[in-house]
């Protein structure tokens, strides 16, 4: 496996997997640091002079209809404003491209070719087949979404000599000492809405780490689950992953922290109270960590999710004095995760940290089991 630096890409097509995947809000991008992330190696290959065919997922794709609401097409008018662009909508127009080095091509969705019969998805080699026909080189450079096998990020590596591009690179390169050796005390901050998808990766995280600073709506479920009235605050009702998490938590019950402190709305009202004091109507809406003492003698910190909806004014007082905090500490500070980057960009505080790192779901799963399963097949497929 060879990273882009390590080679001359010169007179090439080459097929691109970057991740697009950026928060939108009333159609607009609301953090473009993904995009800005992935212009290193867009902007190597077009000075290499490459013809550059970009693939990229958005958004989730189930359904037909889902299709309306996931095109790429807002990335597309945000970027050309920046690169000489053009936009395919349809993947077999593909066959058109007939063009001159140092253009750069951005495919609609590839999730589009899960309707009807799972294809992106399933990681299949038709399709990467298809893709790889239009290209000499496949460069990844979509380090936040190398946690899934699909055909856009692992397939077409069985196709095409493969490079990790500039941006995955500088994730792998900076998130080694978090991912294989942490120093210790290793404390690991969760947060945000949902515990369902992060179960598997709490039990892993939680056996690797010395604590566990349980925060956000996945401490509403900690919560729930000792017996403590939440009120109306949001939880997971998915039955596996609330039986899994219980016994988690119960098994490594020594490692949890969590700060007795909640902001929630009573009626009209925002007050501050705590876990005891929490009645039927209450909503649970911030939560603010005051573990200075666990976080001050870390030597390593990761940081995953929000203390709670910090995009309002009244509960954001958790979320801003963490990421104070995480500024005093002396260990090495790392982020994951959209909501988490976009807090920090919110309160200005990237200078608290060693590293804010593009993924999601890619960094909790490289942090949980120190390898990504479309890295792995790269490997394997790519030598
Ligand atoms: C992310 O935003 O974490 C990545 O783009 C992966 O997205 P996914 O969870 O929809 O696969």
């Amino acid at each position: 496996m060879k990273y882009l630096s390590e080679e001359m890409i010169k007179n090439k097509k080459v097929l691109l997997r970057c991740d697009f995947n950026v928060p939108v809000k009333d159609g607009n991008i609301c953090d473009d640091s993904k995009i800005k992330k992935s212009l290193k190696t867009i902007n190597y290959l077009l000075d290499n002079n490459n013809i550059v065919i970009i693939l990229s997922h958005f958004g989730r794709v189930k359904k037909e209809e889902d299709k309306k609401n996931n095109s790429l097409k807002i990335v597309y008018e945000y970027l050309k404003k920046i690169i000489d662009l053009d936009f395919i909508s349809d993947p077999e127009d593909l066959n058109l491209i007939n063009t001159s080095p140092k253009k750069c091509f951005l495919v609609e969705n590839t999730r589009f070719s899960d309707i009807p019969n799972k294809k992106e998805s399933t990681n299949d080699l038709n399709l990467a087949s298809y893709w790889s026909s239009f290209a000499q080189v496949f460069v990844i450079d979509a380090f936040a979404s190398l946690h899934r096998l699909h055909s856009s990020t692992a397939a077409i590596s069985k196709y095409l000599p493969t490079y990790l591009g500039f941006l995955v690179e500088e994730e792998i390169k900076n998130l080694n000492d978090l991912v294989f050796n942490p120093k210790r005390p290793f404390v690991v901050i969760m947060g945000g809405s949902k515990v369902d998808d992060k179960v598997q990766l709490i039990a892993k995280i939680i056996k690797r780490c010395d604590q566990l600073i349980l925060t956000g709506g996945i401490l509403n479920t900690y919560l729930k689950l000792k017996g403590f009235n939440i009120g109306q605050s949001l939880i997971t009702t998915d039955k596996e992953a609330l039986t899994n998490f219980e016994k988690i938590t119960e098994e490594y019950e020594n490692k949890i922290v969590y700060n007795n402190c909640f902001i929630v709305k009573r009626n009209e009202s925002v007050i501050e109270v705590k876990n005891n004091e929490i009645q039927d109507n209450d909503i649970i809406l911030d939560n603010i960590v005051d573990n200075s003492s666990v976080l001050l003698n870390a030597k390593t910190i990761f940081l995953n999710g929000t203390c709670g909806k910090y995009e309002e004014e009244d509960f954001n007082k958790g979320t801003k004095k963490l990421l104070q905090m995480l500024g005093k500490c002396e260990g090495n500070v790392y982020a994951g995760g959209g909501d988490t980057a976009a807090s920090i960009n919110k309160f200005d505080s990237a200078e608290n940290f060693t590293f804010i790192s593009s993924g999601g779901g890619a960094t909790l799963e490289y942090v949980a089991y120190q390898k990504l399963p479309a890295l792995e097949y790269i490997k394997e497929n790519n030598k």
